[in-house]
């Protein structure tokens, strides 16, 4: 077998997968386990309670599917929706284009809103299709909360907050007659043109565990997520959750479903053996560690800790003297960066020469940003110092193909930003 590992560790920065936790890897390397038995469905009760606590949800039901995030994407569409539905879909990089195309191809009517790569969904569009559709023709809107891809995160508050204001802006309007007009039995009738029932289904690939992600508080009918990503695992879970809403409309989607269907599940969480099929138990393992690992962290705190990966990153790419793909503040991302280079380099000599040279993992641009920018990964189970690594290697490499960097720079800005702001870890206190 070729050796192709280089000496000391290889510095994993793509944005998933990710580095996986020694925990992690030793909860692993086990046996084979006799699914049937007590054992494996007691633990995947607890898993099934644990995984709702990184939605941010307790109503909820989440299916853990061997499957990896295209998986759970087909897995939140079938079971939700019928061909022919429409559906608000919004376009905002590789992955969001991957998933209209996954759409299309399920034979769903997706009204597509592009915007340019480096920015976030059009928000002010759904809010005028949503006010235009009285009759409630949009069955869904789908969104991806971070586009790994541009490293630009969307405010999935504000489309809930446009979701809910038309039902507010009624709700005054109902008030005000009542009083002064005393009309109600008409304007009830009014609410339920307004009151809009489109599902929102959200990709929280490469945010879930990472990013402040709140299921049941911004309304959000499935949500979902792969192993790879923040949870720091290998990859070969997907993790789906869906809303009583959600599990409503699948009672009447027509979508062909076999593989993903919830009904499966649901079968067996009732006789409380959980499997309609076998599970991974290596990996039932390794997520009920990752959890562990994230739980003694604190959420909250994991949290923090990628906002401050995303802010000493950005910090560095600014003392480079490079912009970042994200076009404006409100979107930039805490998992990724991606990183815009001056027209004279091809980015992906950048990403070669890193691994190539300094054993550097980092990610490559996709489709129409290829060999414009190269991708910072700062996710998953991943400290300050790791990170500093990242960027010397990523000054080196800049050097390398003649962009005139200072050494140092980045990693002067980054950490200099960690050293005052970097609390003591959480477990040691
Ligand atoms: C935001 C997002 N959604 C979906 C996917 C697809 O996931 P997978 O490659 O696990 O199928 C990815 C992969 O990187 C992603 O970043």
């Amino acid at each position: 077998m070729d050796y192709v590992y280089g000496p000391g560790r290889n510095h994993l920065f793509v944005p998933g997968p990710v580095n996986i936790p020694e925990p992690v890897l030793r909860a692993m390397n086990r046996n084979n386990e006799d699914y049937r038995s007590p054992a494996v469905p007691a633990m995947t009760k607890t898993l099934l309670e644990d995984v709702k606590k990184i939605f941010k949800t307790t109503s909820g039901t989440p299916f853990m599917i061997p499957t990896t995030g295209t998986g759970a994407w087909e897995s939140a569409l079938t079971n939700t929706l019928s061909p022919g539905d429409r559906i608000v879909s919004f376009l905002i990089g590789q992955f969001s284009l991957l998933w209209i195309d996954q759409q299309q191809r399920l034979k769903f009517n997706v009204d597509v809103v592009e915007s340019e790569w480096g920015q976030g969904a059009n928000l002010d569009v759904l809010e005028s299709k949503i006010a235009e559709d009285t009759a409630h023709t949009i069955k869904a809107i789908c969104i991806v909360h971070n586009e790994t891809a541009t490293g630009v995160t969307n405010n999935l508050a504000k489309v809930r907050k446009i979701l809910v204001l038309k039902w507010l802006s009624i709700c005054l309007r109902m008030w005000l007659s009542i009083i002064y007009l005393r009309q109600s039995h008409r304007v009830l009738a009014d609410i339920n043109n307004y009151m809009h029932p489109a599902l929102f289904l959200v990709d929280g690939v490469s945010s879930i565990c990472a990013l402040d992600f709140r299921m049941d508080e911004w309304g959000v009918d499935v949500a979902l997520t792969g192993s790879q990503k923040a949870l720091s695992l290998p990859t070969g879970i997907g993790i789906v959750c869906a809303s009583p809403k959600a599990l409503e409309a699948s009672k009447s989607a027509k979508s062909v479903r076999v593989f993903f269907d919830w009904n499966d599940y649901l079968k067996f969480y009732k006789l409380g053996t959980y499997w309609p099929y076998t599970p991974s138990i290596q990996l039932l393992y390794g997520l009920r560690t990752a959890l562990d690992l994230l739980f003694e962290e604190g959420l909250d705190n994991v949290i923090a800790r990628h906002s401050r990966l995303g802010k000493a990153t950005r910090l560095a790419v600014e003392a480079w003297g490079l912009k970042n793909c994200t076009q404006s503040e409100e979107w930039v991302s805490d998992t990724v960066t991606a990183v815009l280079v001056p027209p004279y380099i091809d980015s992906t000599e950048i990403v070669k020469r890193a691994w190539k040279r300094y054993n550097l993992s980092l990610g490559l641009g996709l489709n129409k940003i290829a060999g414009k920018v190269f991708r910072i990964g700062h996710l998953g189970n991943l400290n300050e110092l790791q990170l500093l690594g990242c960027l010397a290697g990523v000054e080196m490499v800049l050097k390398d193909v003649g962009y005139p960097v200072k050494l140092g720079s980045g990693v002067a800005a980054a950490s200099a930003y960690f050293q005052n702001n970097t609390p003591l870890i959480p477990s040691r206190i």
